[in-house]
């Protein structure tokens, strides 16, 4: 396959990526989580250095090597994903990319001790974490910024909806309900959309969606030479 990926062309660029999940702690020996193995976040990172670019890589916990040439901050809950991304972007960002699989909900009481069993039933109670990508987006110096849309229904509906409420620039429509293309998997089928346009990409492995996607963000941002 053709890799026609522009050499160079995010040269001086900033791009700043959240990856994998986010575990929000019960305990101080249990969480919730979720299934992302961060295999997309991790491929647009490399993808972006490869194009250039200096990459930030906020990544939670994942069982990938950390690629080369890419600044990596490694993170756990959502609040600190928050903070990592906010700092990263206050030294400098052109591109932001939010692939992280970022727990909607945190246990609201984390006591310092276990939880010992005792009733038979028992219930958490969770309250809403921060939105990532939305804060980027809200900032006065806004990154072009780039969001997913995991959804297992309505895909495009409800991804054209994101862009919208979330003031995106590009997001990326993944419908996890197929297996071949959902969370774990190597390869993914995406609809890419931006205000006033759309772009299908069919299935594919990560890496090479992951070089496709830096290419068009590249050229939705005007960051192309030609
Ligand atoms: N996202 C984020 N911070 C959150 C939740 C989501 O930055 N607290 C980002 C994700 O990284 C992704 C986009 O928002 O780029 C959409 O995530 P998704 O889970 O599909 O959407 P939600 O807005 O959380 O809505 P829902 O889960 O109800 O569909
Ligand atoms: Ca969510």
């Amino acid at each position: 396959v053709a890799q026609h990926f522009s050499e160079g062309v995010l040269q001086g660029k900033r791009v700043v990526i959240t990856a994998g999940p986010t575990r929000e702690a019960i305990d101080p020996v249990r969480y919730v989580s979720n299934h992302s193995s961060g295999k997309m976040g991790y491929a647009l990172a490399i993808a972006a250095r490869n194009a250039g670019a200096s990459v930030e890589l906020i990544s939670g916990p994942v069982a990938l090597p950390v690629p080369e040439g890419v600044k990596y901050t490694p993170v756990s809950s959502a609040v600190d994903m928050l903070e990592a991304a906010e700092s990263s972007v206050d030294q400098q960002c052109d591109i932001f990319i939010a692939a992280a699989a970022v727990a909607d909900y945190r246990p609201e009481q984390v006591p310092e001790q276990k939880i010992k069993k005792s009733q038979d039933k028992m219930v958490i109670e969770l309250i809403k974490n921060p939105d990532i990508v939305a804060s980027i987006a809200a900032r006065k110096d806004k990154p072009f910024t780039v969001g997913f849309a995991a959804e297992t229904q309505s895909v495009i509906a409800y991804a054209e909806g994101k862009l919208q409420k979330k003031n995106l620039d590009m997001i990326i429509a993944n419908d996890v309900s197929d297996q071949r293309i959902g969370f774990n998997s190597e390869d993914n089928a995406v609809t890419v959309l931006w205000q006033g346009g759309r772009e299908s990409f069919s299935l594919q492995s990560k890496s090479l969606l992951a070089g496709n996607i830096i290419d068009l963000i590249t050229s939705r941002a005007n960051y192309s030479k030609n």
